[in-house]
């Protein structure tokens, strides 16, 4: 196994791509989607069953973990790997723009973001230097720049000040990331929806020079036609020869959508969140579980599903157990929606190496219905 952080192209069709990232911890099949253990826990799941479904890396929160249980206590336990029983890569989200949605009275500064934790009140600061040591502590192997990205629509001049002082902490981040042979620092490209800010962004990051380059700032409130519109050129201002990291998405079809334009890494918390409140992603669109019509239906979810809850239960033990709120309903649709997630990356890797990508798509949007099913 390679003790180098790597990026191995294998084939394009189109603007899409698919390769390998390889790590030390192992390697990250391309286009890869990443299961959110916010809170060093796949919400559900257990590390094997979430490895059982496909997943080769997850992603993990610096803002949640420094709030509790602290990263100096899980470095103390000998790291976030062997403290959630995962071996695999992790990636971990530097926390800004977890302390912009969660957080209570920030104060945001040139230095950094002070903020009091949405869990007890107490006082906090972030900065570029701080996010990194936190990402250290915890011993993640693809650590995010420090960034932070207004909520859209915001004012131009609102979004360039922002995307600023982003690159000014994209520069910190680098210099107190140091020298970590195996481990990635990605640098965030911002400018929400102007193509010129984009470019601006995507320039300061090439300067700076990263292992892997995020889209971020998107997913924002925006929609998915405006989110297109700028994925339309953001990849392309980004460097062809590393990973380029959509942060924040997103359903099926943004998905399906972002990798026809060149992206090559997701994560979201809708197919945990969502198998948690109810809702199953298939090929033939959204299951409302909690819906009476499946009470006494004893098909699966997905006839075509090869997963656990789909092998061995019925629409209507689904149902019967989200009403009655026992566990199981949740861990059953969580596996669900993790084993279709992955088996959508499994069919665009092997469209994308076939060059058959069209096809493919044309396939995915002619069996879905808009509505629930
Ligand atoms: N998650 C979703 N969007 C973003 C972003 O723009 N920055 C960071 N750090 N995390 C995100
Ligand atoms: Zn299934």
């Amino acid at each position: 196994m390679t003790q180098r952080f790597e990026f191995e192209l294998h084939g394009t069709d189109d603007r899409a791509r698919t390769g390998t990232i390889k790590t030390p911890r192992g390697d990250i099949r391309t286009p890869a989607f990443m299961p959110v253990g916010t809170a060093a826990t796949v919400k559900a799941m257990m590390p094997e069953s979430v490895r059982a479904t496909g997943a080769d890396i997850l992603l993990g929160n610096t803002y949640h973990l420094m709030l509790r249980p602290t990263a100096e206590r899980i470095a103390k336990l000998g790291g976030l790997h062997k403290f959630m029983n995962w071996e695999r890569p992790i990636l971990t989200d530097s926390g800004g723009f977890q302390v912009m949605s969660l957080a209570d009275l920030r104060k945001l500064t040139e230095e950094g973001v002070t903020f009091r934790s949405h869990i007890d009140g107490s006082k906090h600061m972030l900065s570029p230097e701080r996010s990194m040591e936190i990402q250290r502590l915890l011993g993640s192997d693809i650590v995010m720049c420090f960034d932070e990205c207004p909520a859209l629509p915001a004012d131009r001049a609102r979004i360039k000040e922002s995307m600023e002082l982003s690159m000014r902490w994209a520069a910190r981040s680098r210099e107190a990331f140091g020298d970590r042979p195996g481990h990635a620092l990605f640098g965030i490209q911002q400018g929400g929806l102007e193509q010129d800010f984009r470019e601006e962004s995507a320039e300061a990051l090439r300067a700076i020079g990263f292992e892997g380059y995020a889209v971020g700032g998107l997913a924002v409130g925006e929609g998915q036609e405006a989110m297109f519109g700028c994925l339309d050129y953001a990849p392309e201002q980004l460097p062809v020869d590393r990973p380029r990291y959509l942060m924040g998405v997103g359903k099926p079809d943004d998905i399906v959508g972002a990798v026809e334009r060149g992206i090559d890494m997701f994560d979201c918390v809708l197919p945990s969140r969502s198998g948690r409140t109810g809702q199953a992603f298939t090929r033939r669109g959204v299951v409302n579980i909690k819906n009476a019509r499946h009470q006494e239906d004893p098909r699966p979810l997905d006839e075509a599903c090869s997963c656990p809850c789909c092998s061995n239960y019925s629409r209507a033990y689904l149902h019967h157990v989200f009403k009655a709120q026992e566990m199981i309903s949740g861990m059953l649709l969580t596996w669900h929606n993790l084993h279709y997630y992955q088996e959508l990356m499994a069919g665009l890797h092997g469209a994308i190496a076939a060059g058959d990508l069209a096809a493919f798509v044309r396939g995915f949007h002619a069996t879905r219905a808009d509505g629930d099913i």
